[in-house]
């Protein structure tokens, strides 16, 4: 099957910071990607790439066979970003319902049903700005949702979540990608690592490892994640 996604010699500048090194890959579709790396290690601007939101030095990043940026391709694509992407002086339902409309949804039934999923629908009418921070991540998931994309950017999507929600997205991420969804969830939370299909360690820009959480645990010769992703980076001896 076709790559959902995909980079090509993929570059990022920001003056001397090359923010994104040279990327190359495909992912194939149906199968949740886990970025992972440390902070400025390149996983946003990476997705941002991906989703044509800023333009690559060099290169080419693709989604569904279309290269980024595009915008009629937006209506196939659902982007949460790590700054919650909401309006505050709306409230919940409307700022699910801005954004459906966006993509032409005028059913609010459609809206509902994203509320319901992030466990909001009491808070249709509550004001964005009153809502607790996890509230808040868990409306702009929904707005994320609302059109019902073919993949989807998930930028630190569970932090400031609670245990209990985070279980139930990675559920729903779980179901989406069962459907046929293709999803990449950036976090350096490593034990959420364990629920993609497969990680993409990034450091500096780069991707120095590819694989299942298994695999790369078993090729690091490591118990967890964590020192699996210090092997790779070549940062010191790490116990095992
Ligand atoms: N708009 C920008 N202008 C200048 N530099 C930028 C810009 N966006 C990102 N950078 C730089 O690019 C590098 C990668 O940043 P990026 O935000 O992609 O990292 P990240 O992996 O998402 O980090 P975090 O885990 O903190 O979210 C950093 O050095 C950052 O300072
Ligand atoms: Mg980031």
């Amino acid at each position: 099957m076709d790559a959902a996604i995909r980079a090509v010699a993929l570059v990022k500048h920001f003056g001397v910071v090359a923010a994104v090194d040279g990327l190359t890959f495909d992912l194939a579709p149906g199968r949740i990607y886990g970025l992972l790396g440390p902070n400025g290690s390149g996983k946003t601007t990476l997705i941002r790439l991906l989703t044509g939101m800023t333009r690559p030095t060099s290169g080419q990043a693709e989604v569904l066979g279309v290269a980024m940026p595009n915008r009629p391709n937006l209506a196939r694509i659902g982007y949460m970003t790590q700054a919650d992407g909401i309006y505050p002086a709306l409230t919940a339902g409307e700022n699910v319902q801005f954004f459906a409309a966006a993509y032409g949804i005028e059913d609010m039934a459609r809206v509902r049903e994203a509320l319901a999923l992030v466990d909001l629908a009491d808070r249709e009418k509550t004001i964005a700005a009153t809502l607790s921070g996890g509230q808040r991540r868990r409306l702009s998931l929904a707005c994320a949702l609302v059109h019902q994309p073919e993949v989807l950017f998930l930028d630190e999507p569970t932090v400031g979540v609670d245990p209990l929600l985070r279980v139930q997205f990675w559920a729903h991420f779980r179901k989406l990608a069962d459907a046929g969804t293709t999803i990449v969830v950036s976090s350096h939370v490593m034990d959420e690592a364990d629920r993609c299909d497969e990680l993409l360690f990034m450091r500096a820009g780069k991707v120095i490892a590819r694989g299942s959480g298994a695999t790369l645990r078993e090729q690091a010769g490591t118990k967890d994640l964590e020192a699996a992703f210090l092997h790779f980076a070549g940062v010191g001896a790490v116990a095992a």
